[in-house]
């Protein structure tokens, strides 16, 4: 069942989806080698409860802590720990999500650790790109397979593949509602868009083969081949008929100066 939200409900998921971009922009002056992944944890948990909010993740289906952390051949839900400490060339996204006056907020961003391979900023930047073009197709008649055939048809031209495995979805007073968004599909196909939905896009792209291992720790996903992965994720509503982008990279990218991707 999709729900739809109120021009009122979409503005409380704003609020939440800001206060998300507003701890990566946090977690954004933090990244560097030799910070651990737990010690991020701690900051962004510390930042959304200093602005009256919980952190979605703790405690979704037993998840252990407030962001997710995966680093380089990682691709999402990377667990973070006190053992791993981010070194120079590394890349690491952050999956952040934040719950106040009863709706949730979640976006996720791919940040460089000092200088990195420039064939990887590359990758980076094709998938934050590929977002943006599964964003222009969400509108109202539009239906999901425009979206996913969009970021699919993107980041493959360029060499890359999409994982099938994980998908984006809907969002507001629980963090997964429907509709399902693949990163993958056909012009066409799927259901329809309509004002009031409000869905995470979030495009999880490998350098190398599509295929996925999941850990052992219940969580952690990682490429089959080792080789590294970008994750990108907006919370957009339609509204008016159009993709209003209710997250933001802009406070992030703020603080990343002329060092962003
Ligand atoms: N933010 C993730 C998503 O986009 C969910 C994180 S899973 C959790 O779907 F268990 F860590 F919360
Ligand atoms: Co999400």
């Amino acid at each position: 069942m999709i729900y739809l939200k109120s021009e009122e409900e979409i503005e409380l998921l704003r609020i939440s989806n800001q206060l998300v971009a507003k701890t990566l922009a946090e977690l954004a002056k933090h990244v560097a080698p030799g910070i651990s992944t737990l010690e991020l944890d701690r900051i962004a948990n510390e930042f959304i409860r200093d602005h009256g909010a919980e952190p979605s993740f703790l405690g979704y289906n037993g998840y252990p802590n407030s962001i997710c952390t995966s680093v380089n051949e990682q691709i999402v839900h990377g667990i973070p720990s006190d053992k791993v400490f981010l070194k120079e060339g590394d890349i690491i996204s952050i999956d952040c999500g934040a719950y106040i006056n009863g709706f949730h907020g979640d976006s996720a961003y791919t940040f460089c650790v000092g200088e990195v391979d420039p064939q990887i900023v590359t990758l980076l930047r094709t998938t934050k790109e590929s977002l943006y073009k599964g964003i222009e197709q969400a509108r109202e008649g539009h239906r999901i397979g425009d979206i996913g055939y969009a970021v699919q048809s993107y980041c493959e031209d360029r060499g890359y593949s999409v994982v099938r495995e994980m998908i984006g979805h809907g969002l507001g007073r629980e963090m997964h509602e429907a509709p399902e968004v693949p990163n993958y599909g056909r012009k066409g196909n799927g259901v329809m868009l309509k004002s009031g939905m409000v869905i995470c896009i979030e495009p999880m792209i490998n350098m190398g083969t599509r295929h996925i291992v999941f850990e052992r720790d219940g969580w952690t996903t990682r490429t089959l081949d080792r080789k590294p992965a970008a994750h990108f994720e907006h919370a957009i509503a339609i509204r008016q008929g159009e993709a209003d982008i209710l997250s933001s990279f802009e406070y992030i990218e703020q603080v990343l100066g002329d060092k962003a991707i």
